[in-house]
């Protein structure tokens, strides 16, 4: 278990054995105070280990943050809401056909996994939702690492879904080889 702020030994020791540092951050209240919280660890982080990579998300009570000195790497988090309504005009935007094909009738919580997982390949490729979710396919068997192509970018990303506190959804995704990745134990903000 790491402890927060990783010190710059544990970090160099970790980021050198090619892992990505991942925190997840509870901040209760809006959503507000959870990207406040996820740009403020961000920053500090990159400036205690400048020219790595990291990305950051925010949900509201989740805040999240990954650090890595390899590669370009991407990171999500988003509250499951059990009474998300997974209709057609949803599933058609956010799915390829395979993955349609695949579950016809998902779970909130299926479903905000798998778009975790397709947002932060996105963002581990540097283009976000210009590129249109239903273009990426991830596929159902999001606790493992995969494979997931960008149509005619040459670039590709593997993803993963984190480990997660209780009602959210967590994915990490990296260009080039899986890595083994570390979290950080969860906190309340102060
Ligand atoms: C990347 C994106 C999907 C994140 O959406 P989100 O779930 O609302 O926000 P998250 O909290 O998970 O992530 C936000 C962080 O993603 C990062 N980010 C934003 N755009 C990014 C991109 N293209 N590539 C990688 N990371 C990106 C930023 O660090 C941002 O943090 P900040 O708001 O503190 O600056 C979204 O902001 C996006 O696609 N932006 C690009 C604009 C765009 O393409 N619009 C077309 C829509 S059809």
């Amino acid at each position: 278990m790491l402890s927060w702020p990783p010190s710059q030994e544990t970090g160099r020791k970790c980021l050198s054995e090619g892992d990505i540092i991942v925190a997840l951050i509870s901040v209760p209240g809006p959503i507000a105070a959870a990207r406040s919280a996820s740009r403020q660890w961000c920053n500090e982080w990159l400036a205690r280990f400048p020219d790595h990579f990291a990305s950051r998300s925010a949900t509201a009570g989740l805040a999240a943050v990954a650090l890595s000195k390899a590669t370009h790497i991407g990171i999500d988090v988003e509250r499951i809401d059990p009474r998300l309504n997974c209709d057609d005009d949803l599933l058609n935007l956010a799915l390829d056909p395979v993955e349609r094909a695949g579950m016809r009738s998902p779970s909130p919580e299926a479903f905000t996994r798998l778009w975790t997982c397709k947002e932060s390949a996105l963002k581990a490729a540097g283009v976000g939702l210009a590129l249109p979710a239903a273009t990426v396919h991830v596929g159902w068997q999001t606790c493992k690492w995969t494979t997931v192509g960008f149509g005619l970018r040459a670039t590709s990303a593997q993803v993963c879904s984190l480990a997660s506190p209780p009602g959210f959804a967590a994915a990490i995704a990296t260009l080039g080889a899986p890595r083994s990745v570390r979290i950080v134990t969860q906190f309340t903000m102060p």
